[in-house]
């Protein structure tokens, strides 16, 4: 299996970038490809403008979706956004490793969605590209995150306690794409982790990993 990890993390010490170097290395044991876009490392550029297309279909008004459909007609998308498009298209499963910072993906992390996940390239609404028809059919997506808050904070509305249902927007935008959605991997209330506690989820998240 070829696997594409998104990492967003400014310190590769980090917890999350443990985590990220667990999927790698456990990964590469089991004989995958693996791939890392680690985002601050490459300095990935986080907003999405008018430099992000090489042949301007309107140069007039800046319009995003209508740009970034002609350009995925036009193969003109600015070198690091094709670069991420051309892992993508190679990956059979993307993993995104991140903290949850205010509720969500890192803005740099949010922005790689938002420029990579361009429309033509990964769906296409007006084509009835979505969902079952998606551009990314046939490839998995899966969340791996780390929280400052106690788990009981985030299943207060969830009692089940399923774990894919904690970050349904960013779940939803991915099967909006095509993509089949893995149960996320999910380390809560990280503020106090023990190393020994670290290291008990970092073997949870081997077993996981080998099961895919
Ligand atoms: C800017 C920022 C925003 C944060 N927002 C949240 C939040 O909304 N919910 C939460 O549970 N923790 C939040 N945290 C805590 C982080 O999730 C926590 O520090 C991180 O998961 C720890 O992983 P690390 O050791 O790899 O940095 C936030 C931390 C930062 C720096």
């Amino acid at each position: 299996m070829n696997v594409l990890i998104v990492f967003a993390h400014p310190e590769p010490k980090s917890l999350n970038g443990a985590v990220k170097d667990v999927a790698v290395s456990t990964l590469k044991e089991d004989g995958n490809q693996v791939k890392v876009s680690d985002l601050y490392g490459m300095e990935f550029k986080a907003a999405l403008d008018q430099d992000d297309f090489l042949n301007r279909e309107n140069s007039g008004r800046f319009n995003p979706i209508m740009e970034q459909l002609h350009a995925a007609q036009t193969d003109s998308f600015a070198s690091d956004i094709q670069e991420e498009m051309d892992k993508i298209k190679w990956a059979d499963l993307i993993i995104f490793q991140f903290p949850i910072w205010y509720g969500g993906m890192p803005a740099i992390m949010k922005g790689w969605t938002e420029r990579v996940f361009a429309s033509g390239f990964s769906s296409d609404m007006f084509q009835g590209k979505i969902y079952d028809k998606g551009l990314m059919k046939g490839k998995k997506a899966m969340l791996s995150f780390t929280t400052g808050g106690p788990e009981e904070n985030y299943y207060m509305d969830i009692p089940d306690k399923d774990p894919a249902k904690l970050a349904p927007v960013i779940t939803e935008n991915l099967k909006f794409s095509g993509f089949e959605v893995l149960k996320p991997f999910v380390i809560f209330g990280v503020i106090m982790l023990s190393e020994e506690d670290a290291e008990k989820h970092f073997e949870e998240y081997r077993k996981l990993l080998r099961e895919l």
